[in-house]
């Protein structure tokens, strides 16, 4: 009884796959779980509420203004009642209500009032699945925390193969499982973590960065959520949407970033600094745009200020962890930062391995302790490589205790 006491609202909607749902709710039923189904009006046209009632044992949700009227505010009770809001299959027109935020039917307007984590299972014609807006709305999802369960590759009810084909039940309630168990090893604590890049202005409209994307400190921020952290997140210029849940805190450049971490150091227990911050400013910036012409140009640059080294002077019993991105002797060079900062762990980038590094989101790190013991970590998602940092940092934590 892995789900005894867990509350899910299973949210079925108007695809060809909502007859695998009695499959999902058989099964979350047996390991404990408390399921009320919540369908679309388009979901009624493939299933009945009858079959759904009668496996779930529980009444069917289907309306945002039912006859018989319910006391109170139905859909703010139910969002705040339910532990896990799973959509299984969900069509392509939910995910871009959900992505757009249009609460227009019962199903949409728990999701955009609920906390809970909220899993999709999609289901559709492969074209329907590999449709630009589709994929957009799926990726922009991801980002702000909402979980996928991956379609199959296989034969459609069109009859096409392609992928699109609903995953399993038994997939689908594996991962429903996973997230309802997952530990809550950081609740009560505060994680600080910087993420992205910074920008240091040249003139107006010119600037001196990196090719940071910000997606490593993303991942760590969402994962110290899941697992109860109350997080912070400050974040240079970025193309990735705030991740919901967080505070979050927009900056600049690298005085900016200095800024927001030395106000918000003092009621966090760790800091882990993902960002890559720039290592030069530049020393004059220019009121005007700098003209071009045929002279060559000189850019003076200064130093910035070392963050962590900053924080490492006020560190008292707090956690610090710290990244490394070294094009040669990565290992020796971290180290080294690891010392001067006073560190307990560093997480060593390498760029050169294909599919590390920069802007995508798949990430080969190794591992340093204080005591110098290296953990190479395999090719990982971004998602896993944040999680194993976690499982430092929560052990760091509860060692300082
Ligand atoms: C026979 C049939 C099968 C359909 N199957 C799917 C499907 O598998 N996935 C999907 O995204 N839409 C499917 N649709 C289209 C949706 O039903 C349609 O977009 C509808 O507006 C979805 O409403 P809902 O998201 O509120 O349930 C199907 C439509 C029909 C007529």
């Amino acid at each position: 009884m892995m789900l005894k006491d867990k509350k899910i609202i299973l949210g079925i909607t108007g695809g060809i796959a909502a007859y695998k749902s009695c499959e999902i709710i058989r099964r979350l039923k047996k390991l404990g779980a408390d399921v009320l189904v919540v369908m679309t009006e388009n979901a009624k046209k493939f299933i009945t509420p009858l079959t759904l009632e009668t496996l779930s044992e529980n009444e069917v949700v289907t309306e945002m203004f039912p006859e018989r009227r319910f006391v109170g505010v139905r859909h703010v009770d139910l969002a705040g009642w339910v532990d896990l809001i799973l959509i299984a299959p969900a069509t392509a027109n939910v995910v871009g209500k959900i992505r757009s935020g249009i609460a227009d039917d019962i199903l949409t307007t728990i999701v955009i009032s609920s906390k809970a984590p909220v899993l999709i299972a999609p289901a559709m014609n492969v074209n329907m699945y590999e449709n630009p807006i589709f994929q957009e709305n799926l990726s922009y999802l991801e980002k702000l925390g909402y979980r996928f369960v991956e379609p199959e590759v296989g034969e459609l009810a069109s009859g096409i193969v392609g992928k699109g084909r609903l995953a399993e039940p038994e997939t689908i309630v594996a991962e429903a499982v996973k997230l309802l168990t997952r530990k809550k090893d950081l609740e009560g604590k505060s994680i600080l973590i910087t993420a992205s890049r910074t920008e240091e202005p040249l003139d107006p409209v010119r600037y001196l960065s990196n090719r940071s994307s910000g997606k490593m400190g993303y991942a760590i921020a969402c994962e110290a959520y899941l697992r109860g952290a109350k997080v912070t997140l400050i974040s240079g210029p970025s193309n990735l949407p705030p991740p919901l849940g967080l505070n979050f805190i927009q900056v600049k450049t690298a005085k900016e970033m200095l800024g927001a971490v030395r106000s918000a150091f003092r009621k966090a227990d760790a800091l882990i600094m993902a960002a890559a911050v720039s290592d030069f400013s530049v020393s004059v910036i220019s009121k005007d745009k700098i003209k071009k012409g045929e002279e060559k140009i000189l850019l003076q640059l200064k130093p910035t200020v070392d963050i962590l080294k900053e924080m490492s002077k006020r560190k008292k019993d707090k956690v610090l962890v710290g990244f490394s991105l070294e094009t040669e002797d990565e290992i020796k060079n971290a180290k080294k930062k690891m010392a001067e900062k006073n560190l307990d762990l560093i997480v060593v980038n390498n760029p050169d391995v294909p599919g590390a590094g920069f802007e995508v989101d798949t990430n080969q790190v190794t591992l340093i302790d204080k005591r110098g013991r290296a953990e190479k970590l395999p090719l990982l998602s971004k998602k896993e490589v944040a999680s194993k940092i976690l499982d430092k940092v929560s052990l760091l934590l509860r060692k300082k205790r």
